[in-house]
């Protein structure tokens, strides 16, 4: 891998590599690398999970970890971002993380910049660490992808974790299912729409979306208890689970909205297990991007 980008890029062998990855460092854990090396995280959307889990991982990795913020940056001056990404190549970054609210930036960027880029969330585009963390946390349950039926349901055209895990979880062999309001349904995406009375009866993961405000422009406005009626996970809903069915979501949650409150840590939610999970995927991705450009040689897995 050059880059981590889209889940769209990776092969099934490929996204299998980096799973048994993250669970080695999750099983035997992980010597930091001796070389100094500099990751740049350049965060230019708000973001908890993604950012603090990148973090502990380059930290596990013995990465020094140089946090951006555009505020205190040269971007008030007018510094472009792909200026900024070349100055962070330029002074010694080994790697970068981009968070943008642009679709489709960390692979602009990607074109031009020589240090591996990995994609921590481009607008509605893509989440593809997010995604590898969420198939992390199903195959720890299942064992497999083959077969299984997975309902991604909530704000479809918006979600760029939607994406990811639609184009990895068909790359695996699993089931797509699609649930959704009508007006946030994507058709470019060859999957089939339920609703989610039959998402939940029928699908062993039912994995919501957050709505995703922010890329609502001016139809804002959605009515929570009325959303959770009509399209959320109620307690109702859950109890028509299948019952080794588990529940995910990205996060994060808006309780009561997307899902009941009380759901989000019940037995079958899996909600606080995907972050956990995420430190060890990241750190998989980090690992391999530096393996693949021969910057680092200690890998523990067969190619
Ligand atoms: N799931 C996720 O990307 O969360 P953050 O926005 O908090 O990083």
């Amino acid at each position: 891998m050059e880059h981590f980008l889209s889940m769209k890029d990776l092969s099934e062998h490929e996204i299998l590599r980096l799973l048994k990855e993250a669970e080695a460092i999750k099983n035997g854990g992980q010597k930091p690398f001796e070389k100094q090396l500099f990751v740049g995280n350049l965060f230019f959307e708000p973001s908890t999970r993604t950012k603090m889990s990148f973090t502990i991982a380059e930290r596990r990795l013995g990465f020094e970890s140089l946090d951006f913020t555009g505020e205190s940056s040269s971007l008030v001056k007018g510094e472009s971002i792909y200026d900024t990404a070349r100055t962070f190549e330029a002074i010694g970054a080994s790697l970068l993380v981009i968070r943008h609210p642009e679709e489709n930036m960390a692979a602009r960027l990607a074109a031009d910049i020589s240090i591996p880029i990995i994609n921590a969330g481009d607008g509605a585009g893509e989440h593809p660490t997010q995604s590898l963390l969420d198939l992390m946390t199903i195959h720890q349950e299942f064992k497999r992808f083959s077969g299984l039926r997975i309902a991604i349901a909530g704000d479809i055209k918006h979600s760029r974790v939607a994406r990811s895990n639609a184009f990895a979880l068909q790359t695996l062999g699993a089931e797509v299912y699609l649930s959704c309001k009508p007006e946030w349904e994507d058709r470019s995406l060859p999957y089939p729409y339920v609703s989610i009375d039959e998402a939940a009866e029928m699908c062993d993961v039912v994995m919501l979306l957050r709505i995703q405000h922010e890329r609502h422009g001016k139809n804002k406005g959605v009515n929570p208890a009325d959303y959770l009626r009509h399209f959320g996970l109620t307690v109702e809903r859950e109890r028509s689970m299948q019952p080794h069915a588990i529940i995910l979501h990205p996060a994060p949650v808006n309780r009561g909205v997307e899902i009941e409150d009380e759901l989000v840590e019940c037995p079958r939610s899996r909600i606080f297990k995907q972050m956990e999970n995420g430190v060890f995927a990241r750190m998989a991705v980090m690992k391999h991007l530096l393996k693949d450009r021969g910057i680092i040689d200690d890998i523990n897995i067969d190619q």
